[in-house]
């Protein structure tokens, strides 16, 4: 089965994380953000995957980790020749992959468990131009809401004003598709991918929606960061994760979900919680990190409180040079 993934996004409520790397090559736990989507593409049986990569240089990184960490799919690249938006991507990757059959489409920042391949053959059973996976949210404003009759999805707006909600039940960035849906796709730029939903209903063209209970998060900022963080710890037993070679001073508590990437240092008698904390860190004593996410390379000084993310080489302390 086929699937397109989209990485084209800039991640910019990501930064300063997303200054250095795309936000689909943050790692999540052992291993990077994007690279868990293809995992659960091959868990659901899809083995033939289009990514779509955005046009700026730091997306090369993406190759590059593909090229060197083979998985069990064939992995093919399409190349974005300018910033295309999410809807013009879609239309860029069918066009450019030559798919003529349903497809899976993921956006390359959702995390989930929602069983795919079931939805693959509610999809069949209930033929439209796109099924939708939907779930209940209680910020739905932040995203693209549906309403439903049965299974048909009757109305859809995109990040609607605060209260003008029609439901409760959100798009996720999951989606399977008919390669017809490029026939709905206006050449106009629209940068989030539910901006053609509408558009969709509006011509005439039917949208199912495939509830789900299950697990998912998009990682478009750093609070869903670390909630994509907590949801793979739990799916391995694990309250934390230390990745290679780490010192953790005397008296020093981490309360999890905590992630330590090697060659780090804390010193004694800190509190570390729901925080991730990359490579070559050096954190002094009696420092308290929570709720954060610091990149490679930050120093912390002695009895410093962090509560935020933190740009690759930061450096705070108190006042010594
Ligand atoms: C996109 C879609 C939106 C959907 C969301 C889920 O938004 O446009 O409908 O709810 O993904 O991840 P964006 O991430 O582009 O803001």
């Amino acid at each position: 089965m086929k699937a397109i993934v989209l990485a084209g996004g800039f991640g910019t409520r990501l930064r300063p994380l997303t200054f250095v790397r795309p936000k689909h090559m943050l790692p999540i736990v052992d291993k990077p953000m994007l690279r868990h989507i293809i995992d659960y593409l091959i868990e659901n049986e899809f083995d033939e995957i289009w990514i779509s990569i955005g046009n700026h240089e730091l997306f090369e990184s993406i190759e590059k980790y593909f090229s060197e960490n083979k998985v069990n799919a064939k992995i093919n690249f399409i190349k974005e020749p300018k910033k295309l938006g999410g809807v013009g991507a879609i239309k860029y990757a069918i066009y450019t992959s030559g798919i003529n059959e349903t497809f899976a489409l993921v956006l390359g920042d959702n995390i989930s468990n929602i069983n795919l391949k079931n939805m693959f053959d509610f999809h069949k059973k209930n033929p439209s131009i796109a099924t939708l996976a939907l779930v209940k949210t209680e910020t739905p404003w932040r995203y693209g809401v549906a309403k439903l009759d049965g299974n048909k999805i009757v109305d859809f707006v995109e990040k609607p004003p605060i209260g003008k909600e029609p439901s409760n039940l959100i798009a996720t960035g999951i989606y399977i598709m008919e390669p017809e849906i490029i026939g709905y796709i206006p050449e106009k730029f629209l940068d989030s991918t539910g901006m053609l939903f509408p558009l969709i209903l509006k011509n005439g063209g039917q949208l199912n929606g495939y509830v789900s209970n299950a697990f998912w998060v998009d990682v478009g900022r750093p609070s869903s960061y670390l909630e994509a963080t907590a949801y793979i710890l739990r799916k391995y037993g694990k309250e934390n994760w230390i990745d290679g070679d780490v010192k953790i001073g005397k008296g020093t508590k981490l309360v999890g979900p905590v992630v330590i990437y090697k060659n780090t240092e804390i010193g004694e008698n800190c509190t570390i919680k729901n925080s991730v904390i990359f490579e070559d860190n050096k954190i002094g004593n009696n420092c308290r990190i929570v709720n954060s996410i610091l990149d490679v390379g930050c120093k912390i000084g002695d009895g410093i409180k962090v509560s935020t993310t933190l740009g690759r080489g930061s450096i705070l302390n108190n006042g010594e040079p």
